[in-house]
């Protein structure tokens, strides 16, 4: 019999717990049909952060790159720890140390409403640019450096080549190497290199700004949208507003050339939303079709599709959180999901 897929589980802050409990029994509904995994709970986070200090200790980060196959994350973000020193010594450890450079973010709306011809999907680099998180601050000055590498770029372009080659969607390169002449400036050569080699796909390039403007006005010209770190972070949010807003949005990340044994990871597009946190009205939508993006990714396209459509079924037979004008309850809504599920 084949090892077990281990998938570790941080819940992280705020909503994060509330949208994972949802989602866990999904895991156990898939070992009924069959599939081999183990769930690994982790409690990092700022709760186990502000009890004892630790954000991701050592031995945890090593089991889960050496010991795990993915990582299925909630949110990180706490009002009390305003610096966020642990969101950045965990989520984002993770997807750099992790080497997970693929942030995929599809925008394809399912809840009545919402314009299902809408279907493009952001190609976002998950690693640098800024998050490098490199900087000073002084008396009257602040610097923060935004590092580009070739390995990271290329490997976040190729992947939206192949993409958009297989789906016979066109490529948008989303840039502003008008100022940003250094680090975009890289981009567009490693940009201009893959052009040359996928001669089928129809690729451009646009300024990130004018492609805003671009993006409200059509999203239904738009197929596949390559971004650096910051502008993928800024166009997977307004783009989640065509699905229904923060709490509907999926990621996966990746690392295409797996380094290690966990390259992947699973997590909603929005954070810890303290505002909503503890009361039982977070979306769970986002969490469950950040999991049918794992399950499609570790080959597990029956159970992908089933989940996916699962939240499509609950959404038309009227179920709704509050943030799409619905009254139902976070787990009223994960319950709707599961029971739309084959057994
Ligand atoms: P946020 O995504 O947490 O919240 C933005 C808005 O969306 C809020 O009004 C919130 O109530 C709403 N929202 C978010 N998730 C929702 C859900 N599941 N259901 C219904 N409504 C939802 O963004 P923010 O307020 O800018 O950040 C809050 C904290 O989360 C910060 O500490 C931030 O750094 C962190 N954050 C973490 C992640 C992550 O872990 N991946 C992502 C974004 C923000
Ligand atoms: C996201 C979030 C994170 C990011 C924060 C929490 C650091 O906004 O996953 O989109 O900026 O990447
Ligand atoms: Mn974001």
């Amino acid at each position: 019999m084949s090892r077990p897929v281990r998938i570790a589980l941080i819940p992280g802050d705020g909503v994060g717990g509330e949208v994972m409990a949802e989602a866990v029994p999904c895991l156990d509904w898939a070992v009924a049909r069959g599939r081999c995994l183990e769930a690994v709970p982790l409690p990092y986070g700022a709760e186990h952060y502000l009890a004892t200090g630790e954000t991701l200790p050592e031995h945890a980060f090593t089991t889960l790159r050496d010991g795990c196959d993915a990582v299925l994350f909630g949110a990180v973000g706490d009002p009390r720890i305003p610096d966020g020193r642990h969101a950045e010594q965990i989520l984002l450890r993770l997807r750099r140390e992790l080497e997970l450079a693929v942030n995929f973010r599809p925008c394809r709306p399912l809840a009545p409403g919402f314009d299902p011809a809408i279907n493009l999907e952001i190609y976002r680099e998950n690693t640098e640019g800024p998050y490098c998180l490199q900087g000073t601050t002084e008396p009257g000055r602040a610097v923060d450096y935004a590092i580009h590498t070739e390995p990271a770029v290329h490997r976040l372009l190729a992947c939206a080549f192949q993409r958009a080659a297989v789906l016979g969607r066109p490529l948008l390169l989303a840039h502003k190497a008008n100022v940003l002449k250094h680090g975009h400036g890289l981009w567009l050569r490693v940009y201009a290199d893959l052009k040359a080699q996928f001669p089928t796909v129809d690729a451009r390039t646009m300024h990130a700004d004018a492609l805003l403007c671009a993006l409200v006005q059509d999203p239904k010209a738009f197929g596949i949208i390559a971004a650096d770190n910051y502008l993928g972070d800024l166009i997977s949010d307004l783009t989640a507003a065509y699905v229904g807003g923060m709490g509907m949005a999926p990621s996966l990340s990746w690392a295409p050339h797996r380094p290690f044994r966990c390259a992947a990871l699973a997590e909603p597009v929005h954070g810890s939303a303290p505002d909503i946190a503890g009361q039982g009205l977070a979306n769970p939508v986002g969490m469950f079709l950040s999991l049918a993006l794992l399950f499609r990714h570790l080959g597990w396209e029956p159970e992908a599709t089933a989940l996916e459509a699962a939240v499509g079924e609950a959404l038309h037979a009227g179920f709704r959180t509050r943030d799409l004008g619905g009254t139902h309850g976070t787990s009223e809504m994960g319950k709707a999901v599961r029971s739309q599920l084959p057994t």
